[in-house]
């Protein structure tokens, strides 16, 4: 299907995020100080370049893994059924869990994920999500820690696509859909 054409306009700078994941990753830290390992799991796809700035940037021994749940598809409405398509490689059983997702909208994404990370008994398990969109919940869940909360528009950039494009914008813009020109 043809896409409608449509530009985006930044939302959050490229400088603004950088400020905002090295704050994000000495509170993360902190709280798991007295870990000798933390796990974060990266949620696929759209979490792939906020992981590799957020774990360069936490001074603890860290091992990263990932998993991915089926979400938005190439549509821009969340399908509510989530399945998982990757899963995780290494066990978490008694280990520190920290999951890293792009955006919460509906919540149903993290909401089965983190049910199904729980089943397993780690011994701590917390979330850090980029992007939050509150006035969007269906799904009673928070992360522990938030990049920034943002009002209901659809975005991309810094790993976040729609129909798999724009990923590898440095910046979050919100896409704004043209007219189209009538007759066309
Ligand atoms: P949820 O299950 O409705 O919370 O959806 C979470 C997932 O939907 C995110 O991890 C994204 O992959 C996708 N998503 C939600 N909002 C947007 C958006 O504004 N742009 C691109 N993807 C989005």
């Amino acid at each position: 299907m043809p896409q409608r054409p449509y530009v985006i306009d930044e939302m959050i700078s490229a400088k603004s995020i950088a400020a905002r994941v090295e704050a994000l990753a000495k509170e993360i830290t902190k709280a798991y100080r007295d870990t000798d390992k933390l796990i974060v799991v990266g949620l696929l796809r759209g979490s792939f370049v906020f992981i590799a700035d957020l774990v360069r940037e936490i001074d603890l021994p860290v091992e990263v893994d990932f998993l991915e749940a089926s979400s938005y598809g190439n549509a821009m409405e969340s399908s509510r059924e989530v399945r998982i398509l990757k899963d995780l490689r290494g066990e978490i059983a008694g280990k520190d869990v920290l999951v890293v997702e792009d955006i919460v909208d509906t919540g149903f994404t993290l909401h089965h994920v983190v049910n199904l990370l729980k089943s397993r008994g780690p011994k701590r398990l917390e979330v850090c999500a980029l992007l939050d969109k509150p006035s969007r919940r269906e799904v009673k869940i928070k992360a522990t820690w938030t990049g920034f909360e943002i009002p209901d528009e659809f975005v991309v950039g810094y790993g976040i696509d729609f129909a798999q494009r724009n990923r590898n914008l440095p910046h979050i813009g919100k896409v704004r859909f043209l007219e189209e020109p009538a007759g066309a």
